[in-house]
């Protein structure tokens, strides 16, 4: 796309093309007149573009351009809802390259990642499509006769989509799929990291035919156009994937207001290695759990519990292959890991290096990666610490980065016990081959997901996925169950007996 062959974006003299909102079906600049910029992380050099810097009354309008779409898109049919995300999902296919290579340059994750994660959109596209013809209510016998009784879902109103970086095009797909195939409009508020991720992905909804209106994109920064969704009146449902602080200080906004909230924050993964596993796939596991995306998953692995049995074997397969990683521009063919996505996730890693020193032992990585080109970029090695506590903060707190903690253990109880003591709970996984155990682990480990034989992340989009304790507060994204958040409850009962008949009354004996 050339910065002037589409209306998303303003044509300016110098080479990095500004871009804008979309509000009412019509892309446009702030009334604020500021802008904000979005880097390559893997060299900060390249400028992405310039985005809008929202302010409340850029929020104010999206929100007032979906409350004035609501009424036609709800009573336009679930099934014809549906057409229109699967046009979507078929569009974002064509697309998927050019959306993966954009995805890489905003946000530093190598390509195949990138990939996967336009495919995850595309997956809960479809998924979501399915549901326009399903979201299924019930219908039941009623307790009195010529009377019957049925529950239907109705979509809330407006949804306040607030996304994170690491997925910046599946993520705002979990969210909005569901919330507007139920009937709901949406205004979408992503990461100030990754507003062109979030423009192309709304470029391709508008190309798809989701009336004018139904969504609306405002980019700016968490505190003010966050803030400004979050304390809309007429913002009905909100939904937020980031950090617990941020999770907590958006639930007592929510709560105040009694507005619905899907929350999904943060994880402290852990991966179970006992006496029996197969320790290369172990170590496969561990390696693309605790380094994939630079450790920047909620679901990435930042705990190894190992048995002591087999301890040394690991470690020393571990540190092997971790100092083998290739650190670069994911759009590099041989590039295994990407950098930190900015400058701050590069300061808070170096500092839980610090704190991982006086607890555990460093075995590999530790250092920021400054060598040739990675100075321009936000590049940190790939780091093992080992004989770490359970309760030793680099075990219990999320870094958000390519740090992996190894706790030892003595069998599987202890195992289990080591990894329930968190605060979170998002996934988990075993390597055993004792399937008795296998199952055990599926009933004991205290997570919203749980792998056998496989590392922590890897969550296909048509299972629930969220986590238990702080990681969230009950809700689901993916699954069917998705619709859940973004749906209310009717319950309906026809009498037809042309009589008064008392529930709980006249069908008792006298
Ligand atoms: C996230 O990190 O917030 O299971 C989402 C996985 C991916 C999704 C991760 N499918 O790792």
């Amino acid at each position: 796309m050339t910065e002037t062959a589409s209306p998303t974006s303003a044509a300016t003299s110098s080479a990095v093309p500004t871009f804008r909102h979309f509000i009412a079906g019509e892309w446009c600049d702030s009334p604020s007149g500021r802008t904000f910029q979005s880097h390559n992380p893997a060299d900060t050099r390249d400028v992405v573009g310039r985005f809008q810097q929202g302010t409340a009354a850029d929020v104010a309008m999206a929100v007032k351009a979906a409350e004035t779409a609501g009424p036609m898109w709800r009573r336009t049919p679930a099934p014809k809802r549906g057409e229109i995300l699967y046009a979507f999902a078929q569009l974002m296919g064509e697309h998927k390259e050019r959306l993966a290579r954009a995805m890489t340059r905003e946000m530093g994750k190598v390509i195949a990642e990138a990939r996967g994660d336009v495919q995850e959109g595309i997956d809960i596209a479809y998924l979501m499509a399915g549901e326009g013809r399903r979201m299924f209510g019930d219908t039941v016998p009623s307790e009195l006769p010529d009377k019957w009784a049925m529950s239907i879902r109705q979509p809330i109103g407006v949804a306040g989509i607030i996304t994170p970086w690491n997925f910046p095009m599946a993520i705002p797909c979990w969210k909005m799929m569901p919330a507007l195939v139920t009937g709901n409009t949406v205004v979408l508020k992503p990461s100030s990291d990754t507003p062109h991720c979030a423009t192309l992905l709304v470029e391709l909804m508008a190309q798809a035919g989701f009336p004018a209106g139904v969504v609306n994109l405002v980019t700016g920064a968490g505190g003010d156009v966050g803030n400004a969704i979050v304390d809309s009146p007429d913002v009905s449902v909100i939904s937020f994937t980031g950090s617990s602080a941020t999770g907590k200080h958006i639930a007592a906004k929510a709560g105040a207001k009694l507005k619905r909230l899907s929350l999904e924050l943060g994880g402290k993964n852990g991966v179970v290695v006992l006496a029996d596993a197969d320790l290369d796939l172990a170590t496969d596991g561990i390696l693309w759990s605790a380094f994939g995306t630079t450790g920047q998953r909620c679901t990435a692995a930042s705990r190894v519990i190992v048995d002591r049995a087999v301890l040394e074997p690991l470690l020393e397969r571990l540190e092997t292959r971790a100092r083998a990683l290739t650190l670069g521009d994911g759009l590099v063919a041989t590039t295994d890991v990407g950098p930190l996505i900015n400058a701050g996730a590069a300061d808070k890693v170096a500092s839980y290096i610090d704190i991982g020193r006086g607890e555990g032992e460093l075995i590999v990585g530790g250092e920021r990666a400054t060598d040739g080109d990675l100075a321009h970029g936000h590049f940190f090695q790939p780091t093992i610490f080992a004989g770490v506590g359970a309760m030793d903060r680099i075990g219990q707190e999320e870094i958000f980065g390519p740090v992996l903690s190894v706790i030892p253990v003595d069998g599987y109880g202890e195992a289990m016990l080591a990894l329930n003591q968190t605060r979170y709970g998002l996934s988990s996984s075993i390597f055993t081959r004792d399937v008795n155990v296998a199952f055990r682990a599926m009933r004991d480990f205290e997570t919203g997901i749980v792998y056998i034989n496989a590392g922590t992340t890897g969550a296909e989009t048509h299972l629930p996925f969220g986590g238990w304790k702080e990681t969230g507060n009950g809700h689901r994204e993916a699954g069917h169950v998705a619709i859940d958040t973004y749906t209310e409850w009717k319950s309906i009962y026809v009498d037809f007996s042309g009589r008064l008949q008392r529930a709980q009354i006249d069908n008792q004996p006298t």
